[in-house]
């Protein structure tokens, strides 16, 4: 009988599943390596099924009434982690929503990775805008379609189906511990806490964490930068009422009209920042890293047209890599005050408000920044409103080496893997917990995420491609290898 390529794999992976340790032949057994590709093929179909039933459960962190969900997502990663063969599985309570942890010890002379990620989602809001409900996830064009199909269950899951892989095939070759939590994305309050108070439990030599991007699916990418964030809401008020605006316009201070001239005085006309001090601190790139920054692929074409604009806009005299991953930024996340309701009503409005998130790089401290804020806000207040500053969450920036043999190891993983080796990139977003692991357990982070830009994260129709998650296992399961070598 002739097989063909595509075939004799099949054939193969049917062997496989029936036989556990099938050799292809008899006298060429399978790497490591063809077993995981051949553990996550034969598998898949299940591995999807479970990621879908998580992202049913609508674990929305930020809103009260899925307190309940937020737990059934907790009790189902626990049932996960259990199932794949994790010990000391536990729920552990904190003042907000539980945190996962689960560990597998095979030697205490080995290394041991700690494995972070959340299983809680952003809200779901504008549902309309959803092309189908955000908690019922569907398959287009191969990639997967629900709020935290990307951000991050999808990408948490493919841990815990390496960790599987690798038990099952008996290849785990150091120890494991995770910590998987559920305030990710209102600003993990309690996680500095449960960091703090269990440093013994969490002792380990690197953290690893897949809550990023890639460039794409031809380039792949491991980040080395995440920006920091300092989150705050501000309230201008005028008159003690809503006045009539003919009766009254003209003489009083209309606080939505004050806000946004305070707004729009925060840039100046070559993009950069107002407040007094705000720059002190900022960390300039050298000629060289602006260099390698700006050697990673990028198409601003593709990219304006992905976004439906015309122009890309920004501070003056950095690229669009360098804005988004080396730059900080002050932008007005919502704004609100007077009548907003259907129709015309003739209101000057007693009150305005605004939520503005400045995204911070290194060696800005979100502290000092949210006082830089403060101060600067009020001082620029006309005496005819009152205005009341509050700061929400906030976390610091984030380098990671990439020198170290963690690095190293994710290096390998993807030359091996995706036959390419890596780029460094910075990313945008923050993930605060990174430099609180460096702070508290001296650990350094390998920052292994599969997502893309396009994933629409925390935006209506988000997705995760199939392809991003299955390689994503298998990606991971290279790094463990190439870590305990
Ligand atoms: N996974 C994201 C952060 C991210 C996304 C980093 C893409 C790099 C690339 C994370 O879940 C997130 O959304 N973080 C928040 C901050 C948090 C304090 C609410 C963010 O970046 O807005
Ligand atoms: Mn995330
Ligand atoms: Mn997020």
């Amino acid at each position: 009988m002739k097989i063909d390529a595509g075939s004799e794999t099949c054939l193969h992976n049917l062997l496989y599943s029936l036989y556990g340790n099938y050799k292809k032949s008899i006298f060429e057994p399978l790497s490591a390596n063809e077993m995981t590709h051949s553990y996550i093929q034969t598998h898949q179909d299940r591995f999807l099924a479970e990621l879908f039933d998580l992202l049913r459960i609508p674990s929305v962190s930020a809103d009260s009434k899925h307190k309940p969900d937020v737990r059934k997502a907790a009790e189902y990663v626990i049932q996960k982690l259990k199932d794949a063969g994790a010990d000391k599985v536990e729920l552990c309570e904190t003042k907000g929503h539980p945190i996962v942890y689960g560990e597998k010890m095979i030697d205490p002379s080995k290394p041991t990775v700690l494995v972070y990620g959340h299983y809680d989602v952003q809200p779901a809001d504008p549902l309309n805008l959803w092309d189908s409900p955000a908690f019922e996830p569907v398959v287009k064009d191969g990639k997967i379609y629900a709020r935290g199909s990307c951000d991050d269950k999808g990408q948490m899951y493919m841990h815990i189906k390496a960790f599987e892989a690798m038990m099952k095939l008996n290849q785990l070759s150091c120890n494991v511990k995770f910590m998987i939590e559920g305030e990710e994305e209102v600003g993990s309050d309690n996680l500095g806490t449960f960091v703090k108070e269990n440093k013994a439990k969490l002792k380990a030599d690197v953290i690893l964490i897949s809550d990023t991007s890639l460039i794409s699916l031809d380039t792949p990418s491991i980040t080395v930068g995440l920006r920091g964030l300092s989150y705050m809401e501000v309230e201008v008020t005028g008159p003690n009422r809503d006045l009539h605006s003919g009766v009254y316009g003209g003489a009083v201070a209309n606080p939505i009209n004050v806000l946004s001239e305070m707004i729009a005085s925060m840039h100046d006309k070559n993009g950069r920042i107002t407040i007094p001090g705000f720059y002190d601190k900022v960390a300039e790139l050298t000629a060289e890293e602006r260099k390698a920054l700006n050697k990673a692929p990028f198409n601003l074409d593709e990219y304006k047209k992905e976004l439906a604009i015309d122009d890309v806009k920004g501070e003056v005299g950095y690229t669009t890599l360098e804005r988004t991953g080396t730059r900080p930024t002050l932008d007005v996340n919502g704004i609100w005050g007077g009548y907003t309701g259907e129709g015309a009503k003739t209101v000057l409005p007693s009150k305005a408000s605004a939520k503005i998130s400045m995204r911070l790089v290194p060696n800005q401290n979100s502290t000092e920044i949210t006082d830089l804020f403060t101060k600067h806000f009020q001082s620029i207040a006309p005496k005819s409103v009152k205005v009341k500053v509050t700061a929400h969450h906030g976390g610091e920036p984030a380098v990671t080496p990439t020198n170290s043999k963690a690095f190293h190891a994710a290096s390998s993983a993807f030359e091996e893997v995706w036959g390419k080796a890596p780029i460094p990139t910075r990313d945008g977003g923050s993930i605060p917990i990174v430099s609180l692991f460096k702070k508290e357990l001296g650990l350094d982070t390998v920052l292994m995420g599969f997502g893309l830009d396009s994933d629409a994260i925390h935006s209506p129709n988000e997705h995760y491609g199939i392809k991003n998650f299955l390689i994503g296992i298998e990606t991971i399961v290279a790094f463990y290898k190439h870590y305990s070598k």
